[in-house]
């Protein structure tokens, strides 16, 4: 073994053990940027010895070296500089897009990496040959894929695509380019290679594919579809890292692959929805509820609402998608904060997949300051709504509509839901009658005990602080 290849091959233990390291805590708020951190050292220690290879070309390959070492400078420096501005501006509502960019990106490399095994032949025998067809098809898929998604979540393509046949359809094209697949392997074998025409097919085929497969999903559910990308991004590199024999990348890919699959079943789980439900159904368009719920909504002033607040002894807030629309927590904080010196006993409550990406909410408090120690996942704290004075709902819906637990003819019934109604007293801050995610009514706001503070949570929210201040300490 050269010391080239003992270098590569030690970097490919010292990132993998320390994306194991960065991911475990990714899993708290308080170490997670710690996580980050190790993780990005992992990656920039991976790239970093990639440059070590120049020393191991061949002789043929040499005089490309100059121009190949350039266009990876440039592609590094390209990317670094976009994704460096992007990750520092983008919006905490943007985020999802982002995502799927960057998931757009990886599955477009693990493609490329299959494309150039291809054109070079890389390989005569057919099971590397297998592999990289394969890492090439989830590649193109991701990426074709998640462009498509990337559209959607930025309200550039509003409506789903959607036409009679289309699974039977979406399902000729996969055969289709499975078969450009064994044509593409089968023509690669020695003793006659031929490179190309089948390969071109294939690699459109798979992109086909993916614009297939996302086009009829609606825009909701793209977080799902998104972090399915993930996943097959990951499974891709992991087959490239085989094909190239790259640990590094085998690792990589294994652990974004296993990541994203969880994530993607956890998010299905916390909605209640199977994955074939997600990918094949059109969730929300059309509301199996036969009636809404009966009765009147009540309203009442943000200054009524901040000074029953005001004198109550606890308060559980439960912050939702208008929320992170509204830009409002850093008011919210403020408004908190008085509450506190008031001496109200103020928790927050988070539900799994309220807002529209994983951790959304935990991620806008924290940029607001609030400590972790006020923050409660549903599972702690489901219990203590009943001796609640006030539970205040900012921009929030699904995440605390009772039919869940109720009503069988619900598209949400079933999903695990934040006990709001069972608090004495309940406030919800949102803009008007609009309906949440999933497209149905909500009959907690119909309750005797809740009253709505209609209003765009950030301009509510400053009243509500202009009033407590109005009252003082008294
Ligand atoms: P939603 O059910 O989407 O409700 C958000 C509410 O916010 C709406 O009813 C809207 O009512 C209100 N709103 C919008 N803009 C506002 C503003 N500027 N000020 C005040 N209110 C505003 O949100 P949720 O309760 O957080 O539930 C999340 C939903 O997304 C769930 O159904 C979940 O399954 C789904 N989902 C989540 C994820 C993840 S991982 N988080 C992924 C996929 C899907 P008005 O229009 O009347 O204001």
């Amino acid at each position: 073994m050269s010391a080239i290849e003992y270098i590569v091959g030690l970097s490919g233990l010292v990132a993998s053990a320390l994306f194991i390291y960065g991911l475990k805590d990714m899993s708290s708020p308080t170490t997670a940027v710690r996580g980050i951190v190790a993780a990005g050292w992992g990656m920039v220690c991976v790239v970093a010895v990639c440059f070590l290879e120049i020393f191991n070309v061949s002789e043929e390959a040499r005089p490309h070296l100059p121009v190949n070492i350039g266009l990876a400078v440039l592609a590094l420096l390209l990317g670094g500089w976009w994704a460096g501005r992007k990750g520092r501006t983008v919006a905490m509502t943007a985020m999802p897009q982002m995502v799927a960019l960057f998931n757009a990106m990886g599955g477009g490399a693990a493609a490329a990496v299959a494309a150039v095994a291809f054109l070079k032949h890389e390989s005569s025998v057919p099971l590397p040959l297998g592999v990289t067809a394969l890492g090439g098809l989830i590649g193109c898929m991701s990426f074709s894929g998640s462009i498509i998604a990337w559209a959607k979540l930025d309200g550039r393509m509003n409506k789903p695509l959607r036409f009679s046949g289309q699974q039977a359809f979406n399902a000729l094209v996969f055969a289709a380019t499975l078969l450009l697949a064994g044509l593409t392997v089968c023509s690669q074998l020695e003793p006659a290679p031929v490179y190309g025409p089948f390969a071109v097919l294939f690699f459109i085929g798979a992109l086909a594919f993916g614009i297939c497969m996302t086009v009829p999903i609606g825009g909701a559910d793209m977080p799902v579809v998104i972090s399915l990308y993930n996943a097959f991004t990951g499974l891709a590199v992991g087959l490239d890292g085989y094909v190239m024999s790259n640990p590094a990348l085998m690792v990589a890919g294994m652990i974004v692959g296993s990541a994203g699959t969880l994530l993607t079943v956890l998010m299905a789980k916390a909605m209640n929805r199977s994955l074939s439900n997600v990918l094949f159904s059109n969730f929300g368009a059309t509301s199996t509820q036969a009636k809404g719920p009966e009765g009147e909504m009540k309203s009442v002033g943000p200054d009524d609402a901040a000074t029953s607040m005001r004198y109550a002894s606890s308060v559980i807030i439960i912050p939702g998608y208008g929320l992170a629309v509204a830009q409002a927590q850093q008011k919210l904080y403020e408004f908190v904060k008085q509450l506190q010196a008031a001496g109200v006993d103020v928790k927050f409550a988070i539900h799994p997949v309220a807002g529209r990406m994983p951790g959304h909410m935990n991620v806008l408090l924290a940029e607001a300051g609030v400590p972790y120690d006020m923050i409660y996942d549903m599972e702690d704290i489901n219990d203590s709504f009943a001796s609640t004075d006030v539970a205040l709902i900012i921009g929030a819906n699904d995440v605390v509509n009772p039919s869940a637990r109720t009503d069988k003819t619900s598209p949400i019934y079933g999903m695990p839901i934040l006990n709001a109604d069972q608090a004495r007293q309940v406030y919800v801050i949102k803009r008007g009658q609009g309906t949440g995610y999933s497209g149905v009514e909500n009959p907690l706001f119909f309750l005797k005990n809740t009253a709505m503070v209609y209003g765009d949570a950030q301009a509510v929210l400053s009243k509500m602080v202009e009033t407590l201040k109005g009252l003082g300490s008294n």
